[in-house]
């Protein structure tokens, strides 16, 4: 595929002027799709409000020397904690579409996760970034199917292309209904039946045999996303799971779930550093990825902000979107006196005294 580097827009240097951009450049179909949420969006409001009412406490005159935002994650180092979560059909967002995100994250050595519901054969997005021997790790996020050889399938093809892990999502068995553009292929995805009702949904939908299942016979690690129980995330580390990304979809199945920020410091605590933890809903700056490192992640999964980059540059706004966040991380890590991010740690949190908690319940609801 050729691909041509577009030049960013003017006037945009923060991810907040990136989607008024992308919300001014995007049909509102397309806005509605890529950014909407579900019901009234209480949960995707809520993903954000909760960010923000953690608060840091900075630590003075540490040695800043060597100042350096770069990790491990599963065995992959990385140049920042920072992963394209997946995004179905980035089509809609701009013609670079999943292979610009890969190439972007490549650059960034972010991670990037590939939705099973991309517009892009999964093969030409992982053939785009195998050449990158400094990119970050490449994962294909599944759902999954009633046919358990269809299942066996799709991780054979994705470890064959050089996916690193298979990322189940299990947030989204029954999702509220968006309407997608005509013409939109999902060329991952098996052929869906004609009309699905929810009793059809619900009998497919997997538990934690087909969990367990997965884990035993897949070829590739296997990566949990959308636990928000701390007793889910201990199960599922007990079926076998690599890791868990605490997430609630960004808020586009269940409206009125927790706020991801709420339940993270739950689920460390029950893992208690047993497998990686990530996060994502409502990641918006260099300072939120902080909090959800000192809050117990290891790593943090980015939605809309690489759709509004996309949008607006196509690779080139992807990687701006990721180059800004890992700026504004680094700079949040010098305020903070950390140098390094094994020096995060959950101290940097303010305790919640009985004021701030109301604050926070009101900022919430
Ligand atoms: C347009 C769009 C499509 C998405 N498609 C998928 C998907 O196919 N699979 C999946 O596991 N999550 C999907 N998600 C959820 C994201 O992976 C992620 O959990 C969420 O966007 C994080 O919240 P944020 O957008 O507030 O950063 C999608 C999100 C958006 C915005």
């Amino acid at each position: 595929m050729k691909m041509e580097v577009q030049s960013l827009p003017a006037g945009i240097a923060n991810l907040a002027q990136h989607e008024q951009r992308a919300r001014e450049t995007l049909d509102p179909a397309a806005w509605a799709y890529l950014c909407g949420a579900a019901g009234r969006g209480i949960t995707e409001r809520a993903n954000r409000a909760a960010w923000e009412s953690v608060t840091l406490v900075p630590r003075v005159l540490a040695s800043l020397e060597g100042l350096d935002t770069r990790t491990q994650l599963l065995g992959r180092a990385m140049a920042s904690p920072l992963i394209a979560a997946p995004v179905a059909f980035q089509q809609l967002a701009h013609r670079d579409a999943e292979v610009g995100t890969a190439l972007a994250a490549a650059a960034q050595e972010a991670g990037m996760v590939l939705s099973q519901q991309a517009s892009t054969p999964l093969e030409a997005v992982a053939d785009a970034v195998a050449a990158d021997s400094r990119r970050g790790p490449l994962w294909l996020q599944m759902y999954w199917q009633a046919d358990r050889s269809a299942v066996a399938a799709l991780a054979d093809r994705a470890r064959a292309s050089g996916y690193e892990a298979l990322v189940l999502t299990v947030d989204s068995t029954v999702r509220s209904g968006f309407h997608l553009p005509a013409g939109l292929v999902a060329p991952n995805m098996p052929a869906a039946p004609a009309a699905q009702d929810l009793r059809s949904l619900c009998a497919a939908a997997p538990t934690w045999h087909e969990l367990e299942w997965l884990c035993a016979n897949a070829p590739l690690p296997v990566i949990v996303k959308g636990i928000l129980h701390p007793d889910d995330a201990r199960h599922a580390r007990a079926c076998g799971a690599a890791a868990i990304v605490v997430s609630n979809h960004g808020g586009r199945t269940l409206d009125g779930a927790a706020a991801t920020a709420t339940m993270l410091p739950r689920v460390a605590e029950a893992l208690d550093g047993a497998v990686p933890l990530l996060v994502d809903g409502g990641i918006r700056s260099g300072t939120d990825v902080l909090k959800a490192l000192a809050l117990g992640a290891r790593a943090v999964m980015i939605g809309r902000p690489i759709v509004w980059g996309l949008t607006n540059a196509g690779a080139r706004g992807v990687a701006h979107v990721l180059r800004l966040l890992r700026d504004e991380l680094e700079i949040a890590m010098a305020q903070c006196g950390c140098a390094n991010l094994a020096r995060v740690h959950g101290d940097l949190i303010a305790p919640i005294d009985a004021s701030a908690q109301s604050l926070r319940n009101e900022r919430t609801t």
